[in-house]
């Protein structure tokens, strides 16, 4: 009976992987993600957001990113490596746009999965 029970939670979970709560903006998990991997000290999450001080915010805000990101190929590979490996100050995507010039290579603090993960959420709430 335990058995049959733990492999009827495994597919429930299989069916909700990979979707987001019907808000996406309000998704609990990867906003716990991106917080514990220090991504919000530079980033928000929703567009229009003031930065720390009410500065020019450092990074830009994801549902930004998303947007300009949407329905190009490989952005999802493309965006993992940057998160990784950081931005390069002398081609910043976001000059003008944001306070900070480049983005801190983040392979210290994340996984490659997680990475992808949070890219594949942000790329979600530019839709
Ligand atoms: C120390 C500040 C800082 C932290 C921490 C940080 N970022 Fe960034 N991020 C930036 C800045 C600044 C940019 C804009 C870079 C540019 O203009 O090319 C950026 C850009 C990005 C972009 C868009 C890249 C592009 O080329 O358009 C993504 C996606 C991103 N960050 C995700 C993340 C994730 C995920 C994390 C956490 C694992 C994170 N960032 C942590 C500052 C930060």
């Amino acid at each position: 009976m335990i058995i049959v029970r733990s492999v009827a939670a495994v597919a429930m979970f299989a069916t909700v992987a990979g979707a987001y709560a019907a808000d996406p903006l309000a998704d609990a998990e990867m906003t716990k993600l991106a917080s514990v991997s220090g991504c919000l000290t530079c980033h928000s999450i929703e567009s229009g957001k003031p930065g720390p001080n009410g500065m020019a915010p450092i990074g830009p805000a994801w549902q930004d990113v998303g947007k300009q990101y949407a329905g190009k190929p490989g952005a999802g590979e493309f965006l993992t490596r940057i998160v990784l490996e950081g931005s390069s100050p002398y081609s910043s995507h976001w000059k003008g746009k944001v306070s900070g010039l480049s983005m801190p290579p983040n392979a210290v603090a994340i996984t490659e999965g997680n990475a992808r993960r949070l890219v594949d959420w942000i790329l979600a709430l530019g839709k």
